[in-house]
């Protein structure tokens, strides 16, 4: 039996330009579509744009089109992001489709009949911009308190919908359901707020001679709707003419209520207290959960047209690929809270998770596959599990626990995931399979299989996150399509497709096929120094440096796995050093050092340096040496023993 999986994102407004802002709810709601239909769930992923309202007509005349034209060509903007970022929504709402269009008047008709909107005379400071009311008390020095633009004072007949009775009932519910808001935080602030401030009653109804643009109400076609009353309601309309099924008559109840609605922190509260009432008093379902994630800045600064620092995720795509750009976005900040995006610390990330530990883990394994066994991997008979083995094995279920798949815990699956790239580099430099070629073939063909299995569970791990390159992956790794390898084998116990068993193994022989690197490392690239020079030319010289300059550089322990010296110097040693993943470092400490006394050691190294080459050889960083008081070399050692990959702050 499959479960279904409803998810949505906000509908964004027809006439913004579509940013890492809209990207980044998108991409985690695609995260968990993707991830549930992997699963074998029925998925319904819902996005689309809010066309309606005072901002559209407006803009729409200032070009000299009719709103509904100008909709029509911006929506495009949308479609076309989410194209490239390999966004798998199944259907794509406008608020302008008729079908939605009636199921508003629908529900308001419904509301006006069981006496929960009523007509009063209201008036109030309006902020047009804003498109709301406020009251006397809430002006900041008689501006609007949300935007600081001037406020007319307006009176006018409207249609309010009763929300202040449901006060209580909201407390209760979200009170009693401990997931309906998240992050828990928020949920505090959503509490917070209910009971400092009583609710009051809600103006859903525009007259027409204010705005047109909008859905009449099917009792007053004298007024349109609210633009937020008509917005929200697109989460239910959708499940009747969009979902998979809704064409086929399909009850509209197997969709409603939603899995997850997610939206940014800026809308919780229209989502929170008003959606949720509306649906009280239409006698709904309440949605599973209402997750409200943070807000990103710009290298500090909030993302703003004037001061151009907009981060176009075309941009992103086309320069790192789509993949890198989803990773950066989930990996950097835990979501729920506010993150930094800054086009090195993107880079950072490529160059040390992405090209080093996981690039080269595949490119290894490959090779080595290819050189000893003609990419030929078979699993050993009998089979049992080694310790690295269970080492994945429990990275894996944690990187698949229900709770932090539930919780959107990104940042944390994406830990785990990382738990096993690692554990498979550091499975290479504990075997030393180019030893166990000469010595202990048997042995040999053990390890590759686990390492195979490793990287099998590393690419099935991180589809939801980088599908282009999961399926890569298990290309290289002998396998079929990995979403074709999914589905039929759901059986009703486990609900698991086959290939979630850490045992699987396809019922074709396996030929592993080495491909192209996943990831290239980026060079430090010149457009981006010189965009960034103005700012750093600002900066008064002097030898102090910020708090935020250290933590740039990121420190951590390393083992050294093998060491050579470079030809032709006496000064150079070649070092293969374990950081969590493993690099090679060029020193200058021949001198001090000889290699097999540095074997086992632990070091601290630089490895976010860009990397460079000495006499010829690369180096992936540079380890910490003091210089002793006769000009030699000393390396700096952890007192204690400390694990490798240990970060030093
Ligand atoms: O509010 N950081 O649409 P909108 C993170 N139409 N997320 C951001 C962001 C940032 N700097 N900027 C925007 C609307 N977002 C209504 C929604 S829903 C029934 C109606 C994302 O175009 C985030 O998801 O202003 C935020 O909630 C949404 O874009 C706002 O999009």
């Amino acid at each position: 039996m499959s479960r279904k999986f409803y998810i949505t994102t906000p509908i964004y407004y027809v006439n913004d330009i579509p940013h890492i802002g809209h990207a980044y709810t998108t991409v985690a709601a695609d995260i968990l579509a993707r991830y549930h239909r992997l699963k074998g769930h029925e998925v319904f992923f819902l996005t689309g744009t809010d066309e309606h309202g005072q901002k559209v007509e407006k803009a729409a005349a200032e070009k000299g089109r009719s709103p509904k034209e100008h909709a029509d060509l911006l929506v495009d903007n949308f479609k076309a992001i989410w194209k490239k970022l390999n966004i798998t929504n199944d259907a794509f709402i406008r608020t302008t489709d008729a079908n939605h269009v009636r199921t508003v008047q629908g529900l308001l008709q419904m509301l006006w009949d069981r006496g929960e909107i009523e007509k009063r005379s209201y008036s109030g400071w309006y902020c047009t911009p804003d498109e709301r009311f406020w009251t006397e008390k809430d002006l900041v020095s008689g501006n609007c308190p949300d935007c600081n633009r001037p406020v007319e004072q307006l009176q006018e007949e409207n249609y309010f919908f009763l929300m202040s009775k449901y006060h209580d009932r909201l407390v209760a519910y979200i009170g009693e359901h401990p997931d309906y808001i998240l992050p828990e935080t928020r949920r505090n602030e959503v509490l917070g707020f209910l009971k400092n401030n009583p609710l009051g009653d809600l103006c859903i109804s525009r007259p027409k001679q204010r705005l047109s643009w909008g859905i009449p109400l099917p009792f007053d076609d004298r007024f349109v709707t609210y633009v937020w009353f008509d917005a929200l309601v697109n989460y239910f309309s959708a499940t009747r003419y969009l979902a998979p099924g809704a064409e086929k008559a399909r009850s509209g109840d197997f969709w409603w209520p939603a899995e997850h609605h997610l939206v940014g922190k800026d809308i919780l509260t229209t989502h929170a207290v008003y959606w949720s009432i509306m649906l009280m008093a239409l006698g709904l379902p309440l949605p599973g959960n209402i997750f409200a994630h943070g807000w990103w800045t710009i290298e500090g600064n909030k993302m703003s047209k004037s001061v151009g620092n907009v981060v176009d995720p075309h941009a992103m795509a086309d320069r790192y690929s789509a993949d890198a750009f989803r990773y950066f976005l989930f990996r950097e900040v835990p979501f729920g809270l506010d993150g930094d995006f800054s086009e090195q610390a993107l880079v950072n990330r490529i160059n040390t998770d992405l090209a080093n530990d996981l690039g080269n883990l595949l490119s290894r394994f490959t090779t080595m596959a290819e050189k000893y066994f003609d990419g030929t991997i078979e699993k050993p008979q009998p089979f049992g599990s080694s310790n690295f083995g269970l080492q994945c094995l429990n990275a894996f279920t944690s990187a698949h626990n229900h709770d932090i798949w539930s919780r959107c815990q990104f940042n944390g699956i994406l830990d785990h995931i990382w738990d096993l790239v690692r554990a498979a580099n550091n499975h290479i430099a504990q075997t030393e399979p180019w030893k166990l070629a000469k010595a202990d073939l048997p042995r040999l063909k053990e390890v590759m299989f686990d390492l195979w299995n490793a990287l099998r569970l590393v690419a099935l791990s991180i589809y939801p996150f980088m599908p282009p390159t999961a399926e890569k992956i298990w290309q290289q790794l002998g396998l079929k399509s990995l979403t074709g390898e999914t589905g039929q084998s759901i059986t009703e116990e486990t609900e698991l497709p086959r290939i979630y068993n850490v045992e699987w193994i396809p019922d074709y022989a396996i030929k592993t096929a080495k491909g192209e690197q996943l990831f290239p490392r980026i060079e430090k690239d010149k457009k981006m120094t010189e965009e960034t020079k103005p700012l750093e030319e600002k900066k008064e010289e002097t030898n102090l440096v910020a708090i935020q300059d250290v933590a740039k550089v990121e420190l951590r322990i390393g083992k050294v796995v093998s060491a050579e010296r470079v030809k032709k110097s006496d000064k150079l040693l070649c070092l293969q050093v374990d950081t969590g993943g493993m690099r090679q470092i060029v020193a200058g400490i021949g001198k001090a050092y000889a290699p097999e006394d540095l074997v086992g050691r632990k070091i601290v190294v630089v490895t976010n340096l860009q990397p460079a080459k000495l006499m010829g050889v690369e180096s992936q960083g540079m380890l910490l040496a003091a210089t002793g008081s006769d000009g030699v070399p000393v390396i700096l050692m952890p007192e204690k023993d400390v694990e490798e990959g240990a970060k030093i702050r």
